[in-house]
């Protein structure tokens, strides 16, 4: 049975059991609704509780529903059978309470969770807006500002904070469920969040300054736009009023093709690990040893001791062994600060660090995270070959170059891989996992699990100069610069690709991350003799008079006080290159712009595909929306390619 009803004494328990996240699909609604009948007509029950079983409370609407016609009974009747029960209704929520599933808490009339609960409404990420009451509901909960701060952030809050804001009534200390019982027996009466008044109603002009702020990062996502306005309409209008104006929006994002894109993304970023080798039983890993302690490494250690990993650090000398564990304390203590590490000194004990690679001997992995240089990749490899245990797997961060290379230094080349972390590393959600070609396939298993015990969502690359993601960025930037070549500007390219979505364009983006590194890379490419005809010789122009970006204070741009201004030099670079490359530098439209990036980025992207460095389109699209900030609501570049080509 999906729903099933037992008693404790006059307390009905309705336990939802749909694994595995007990997801608002047809049948529990329908098992709820009967189960709301039920619970009235007995005249042995008092009370209800409500309660799932399994890991989690309801964590959102069956997305395999989405794309199939409603059907009844709709989470908006059944929520609205349960509220107008003259029983109580109890909510008892562990894991997550989220979409529906928050939704449906809220209609009953008092909610406790366990500790460790989190609960929120993240339906935007899904392209959607609350289509049950949560936009109406939740207001007459909560604050009204942190509503809409929930509804149109998407992000969910944890059970201490959704106790102080009064979302739940109360937090188990010990059972979930007996405490749930002891809080039906305690109240007599239902008690309905839509009879309460809007909270915080009187402070119109915050909520307005609120609104207003966020509709600022809507960039081109729909859905944010649309929470926004809902929960306006729930704050201002009449709770049915609104309730019938959320359902109609809900239902006219729901066949958006940004919701699509969506939902392709969040399909996409599911299936990503759908490998055989992934099945196999991975190694053990518990130490983990992290060579370099620069801008990567500190952010890689930071990422492991974050999730329970014993973690040695290996620098080349004192200086910056200290240097890289403090910035590794100093990222540790502002998680803690933002409650995201309960017991940062357990966190900090099992922090170590060391000049001599002898501390790795009982590491079951080692990353490396040096410079990117060959050489110096290969040194540190064949280090490792001599002082770890034979089965230990050892990994490379690097960006661009052969892992098949670097892993052939080691007198068993079956245990190297590339573990491709995107900066900040305890931060950023993509994991490119390079697989060279002598890999074994329980080191391809480990891989794929640490990247689930890291959160991280692991993709399975080939090797090649750049693997997925680097490799397509190249493409693109290239693109760039011939756009410049053919009469654009930089901030011409930079406001379109903002236009289109990306929180950043291209131009910008080296500014902020240094152009000195792909300037290097560029050079060995050159002596390497992989980089030909047509080569565009204006960022090493820029490199050369050490605009290497914000942080000398010029790149593409002048910077001046934190702001960006297009800048004279660089437009006499560009004309002079234009020259010598006999460009005629037409006046550019800003629509001409994204286009061409688009076309060079899907290009490469397909021959990513046909050579096999990507798996699928889809594994590419995860790529460019989490390690390239590709709007999300577009699906990613594959998606949105073939969604125009029909
Ligand atoms: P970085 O220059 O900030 O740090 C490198 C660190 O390695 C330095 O602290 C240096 O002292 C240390 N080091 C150098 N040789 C060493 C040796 N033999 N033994 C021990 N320590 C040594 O460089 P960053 O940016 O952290 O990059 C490291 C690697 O990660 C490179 O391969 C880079 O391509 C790759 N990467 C960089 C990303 C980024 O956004 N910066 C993103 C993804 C990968």
């Amino acid at each position: 049975m999906t729903v099933s009803i037992d008693t404790q004494g006059r307390v009905a328990i309705v336990t939802i059991d749909n694994p595995p996240v007990n997801a608002s699909s047809q049948a529990v609604r329908a098992g709820l609704l009967e189960a709301v009948t039920k619970t009235e007509d007995d005249p042995d029950v008092d009370a209800v509780v409500l309660a799932c079983a399994g890991r989690t409370f309801v964590a959102g609407a069956d997305v395999r529903e989405f794309d199939l016609p409603l059907m009844e009974p709709h989470l908006p009747d059944v929520i609205a059978a349960i509220e107008a029960a003259s029983k109580p209704w109890v909510a008892a929520i562990h894991g997550t309470a989220l979409g529906g599933g928050l939704e449906l808490a809220m209609g009953c009339h008092f909610r406790i969770a366990d500790p460790m609960a989190r609960m929120g409404l993240p339906e935007v990420n899904l392209g959607l807006v609350p289509g049950a009451g949560g936009t109406v509901r939740l207001p007459r909960l909560v604050e009204a500002e942190l509503a809409l701060t929930m509804i149109a952030g998407g992000k969910p809050i944890l059970a201490n904070v959704a106790l102080t804001a009064g979302l739940i009534d109360a937090i188990a200390t010990s059972d979930l469920l007996d405490e749930a019982v002891a809080l039906a027996v305690e109240h007599a009466a239902p008690r309905r969040t839509l009879e309460n008044a809007v909270v915080g109603a009187s402070d119109a002009e915050a909520f307005d300054k609120t609104a207003t702020g966020l509709r600022r990062k809507v960039r081109g996502q729909e859905s944010i736009a649309a929470a926004i306005d809902a929960v306006g309409r729930g704050v201002r209008l009449p709770a049915d009023e609104a309730l019938a104006a959320e359902r109609a929006a809900f239902l006219a994002l729901k066949s958006s093709d940004q919701a699509r894109a969506l939902r392709h993304i969040f399909f996409a970023e599911r299936a990503t690990l759908a490998d055989p080798r992934a099945k196999l039983t991975p190694r053990p890993l518990q130490r983990i040893g992290v060579i370099g302690g620069g801008t990567m490494g500190v952010g890689i250690v930071s990422a492991f001791l974050m999730r329970g990993f014993e973690v040695t650090l290996i620098e080349r000398d004192e200086a910056s062994l200290h240097a890289g564990a403090d910035r590794v304390h100093a990222t540790l203590d502002s998680s803690a600060k933002r409650g995201l590490l309960p017991d940062l000194d357990a966190v900090s004990a099992r922090f170590d660090t060391a000049i001599d690679y002898a501390a790795l001997s009982d590491a079951d992995l080692v990353i490396e995270a040096v410079f990117e240089d060959m050489e110096v990749k290969k040194q540190v490899f064949a280090r490792l070959d001599q002082v770890t245990k034979p089965d230990a797997i050892l990994a490379t961060n690097t960006s661009y170059l052969d892992v098949n290379a670097i892993a052939a230094v080691l007198s068993d080349p079956s245990r190297a891989v590339g573990l491709h972390f995107f900066s900040p590393a305890h931060v950023m959600k993509l994991l490119e996992i390079v697989l060279p070609g002598a890999v074994a396939e329980d080191v391809v298993a480990t891989a794929a699990k640490l990247s689930k015990s890291l959160g991280k969502i692991g993709v399975l690359s080939g090797v090649c100069d750049g693997f997925i993601g680097n490799r397509i960025m190249s493409a693109y930037r290239a693109e760039a610069d011939r756009l410049l070549i053919d009469g654009a500007s930089p901030d011409q390219v930079d406001s379109a690709m903002r236009a289109y979505g990306f929180p950043i364009g291209v131009f910008e983006m080296q500014d902020l991350a240094g152009l000195d590194i792909a300037w290097a890379m560029r050079k060995r490419r050159l002596a390497e003799g992989k980089i030909s005809g047509g080569y565009i010789r204006i960022a090493d122009r820029l490199c050369e008079i050490g605009r290497f970006g914000r942080k000398t204070g010029a790149g593409w741009y002048d910077h001046v006080d934190g702001t960006a201004l297009p800048s004279e030099v660089v437009m006499s670079i560009i004309a002079e290159e234009r020259q010598t490359m006999e460009a005629v530098g037409k006046a550019f439209a800003t629509e001409d712009v994204m286009p061409r990036i688009l076309g060079a980025m899907t290009r490469e992207a397909e021959a990513v595909l046909a050579e096999g460095i990507a798996r699928s389109a889809e594994d590419i699209d995860v790529v460019m929306v989490n390690g390239y900030s590709f709007p999300r609501w577009k699906g990613g570049p594959m998606f949105a390619a073939r969604s125009a080509g029909g």
